[in-house]
């Protein structure tokens, strides 16, 4: 089996932190989203994997990833260019996949019990592609699945306004070539002016073609939108999180409570809090007066100090001080918070554009 991941688009719900790169590279509970993709795919035994690349800041995927060697894969980049949907980003992966079979995952996508039982599910089957399907409360986001009386699968309707069922679409889907690839030279642009592989896997079911489904189990999570990314962060670091890992240091007088990963470098200095489940990212600095509570992943290289945080997602080289409370919230890269003792007192930004900020 090969592997496809899908790491374009624009991610204009997760603006501004997508104005500089794509969705798929934030990070929660200490790994950007599409790393956790990747390590799945490497767990399911998939170890060459194409890493389809869109229009916005390819070059930090590459960055990020290189030559997917420190995963233990084999990364092969392919760039789609203007994203005309998920169908076509799989038709540009057919000189990669060749004959083989292969999976194809959403890189926004985060499944917590990974998606080693369906590969080999599909691999040991003579199906000629197979959906993954999750009970959700609003069918009308996703792509829904139709059944018969029978259980069988009979249609798929990309965001229908009135949804057949409570069954979703999950952003994993495994083909075997080369019908799915002649199902997308098939296919027209749908309402929202994209192939959608939604209507190609369609084709297969109209075709006569044998397409298996799975009904997910655990939960699975795609992070478009803010509070998914802050769901997501806690989601796993509950699941991945099971006990106190202490790579970097603790000095007296830091106390450490309950699940925290404290990473490489990092330094936990007299009278901070951590209260778990929380991670702390590799050469972080947590200082005096500060409390790191539930639900919290700070990124690599920040500093806080005089700080009270929770539920909060920070990125990397993010600089807090003095006697700031933050919950609830994203706090993009390079950030600088901090409170000044400069008269006139009040509060001084400089805020990209789509920033949201709550007093
Ligand atoms: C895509 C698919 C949809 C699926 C969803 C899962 O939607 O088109 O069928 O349910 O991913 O994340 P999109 O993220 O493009 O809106």
């Amino acid at each position: 089996m090969k592997g496809v991941l899908l790491h374009g688009g624009f991610g204009t719900r997760l603006r501004p932190l997508t104005h500089t790169g794509p969705k798929q590279l934030i990070k929660v509970a200490g790994k950007p989203v599409s790393q956790w993709c990747l390590e799945d795919l490497r767990d399911a035994g998939i170890k060459k994997v194409a890493v389809i690349l869109g229009e916005l800041a390819p070059e930090r995927v590459i960055e990020t990833y290189g030559d997917g060697s420190a995963l233990g894969i084999e990364i092969t980049y392919v760039y789609q260019g203007y994203p005309y949907g998920l169908a076509h980003a799989v038709y540009i992966t057919k000189d990669f996949v060749r004959d083989e079979p292969f999976v194809v995952y959403l890189g926004d996508n985060i499944l917590v019990e990974g998606i080693g039982s369906y590969v080999k599910r599909f691999e040991e089957s003579d199906a000629d592609a197979m959906i993954l399907l999750t009970e959700v409360e609003d069918p009308t986001k996703f792509g829904v699945a139709q059944f018969d009386e029978r259980g069988r699968l009979v249609k798929l309707v990309e965001k229908p306004r009135v949804p057949p069922s409570n069954y979703a679409l999950v952003g994993v889907y495994m083909f075997r070539p080369p019908t799915i690839f002649r199902a997308i030279e098939k296919l027209k642009p749908s309402w929202r002016g994209e192939l959608e592989i939604t209507d190609a896997i369609q084709k297969l079911i109209d075709w006569g073609y044998r397409v298996d489904y799975a009904i997910v189990r655990g939960w699975w999570k795609d992070t478009g939108t803010p509070d998914d990314i802050l769901e997501a962060n806690r989601l796993l670091l509950d699941h991945k999180i099971r006990g106190a890992v202490i790579r970097g240091s603790v000095s007296n007088g830091a106390r450490v409570e309950g699940r925290v990963v404290v990473d490489e470098g990092a330094k936990l200095l007299e009278g901070c809090i951590v209260r778990g489940p929380a991670y702390i990212g590799k050469n972080t600095v947590i200082g005096p007066r500060t409390y790191v509570g539930p639900y919290t992943s700070i990124g690599d290289n920040c500093t806080l100090e005089d700080v009270e945080i929770e539920n909060s997602v920070i990125m990397d080289n993010v600089l807090i001080e003095g006697g700031i409370r933050i919950f609830d919230s994203i706090i993009g890269s390079s950030t600088i918070i901090r409170r000044g003792s400069a008269r006139p007192q009040g509060l001084r930004m400089i805020l990209g554009e789509n920033t949201k900020v709550e007093l």
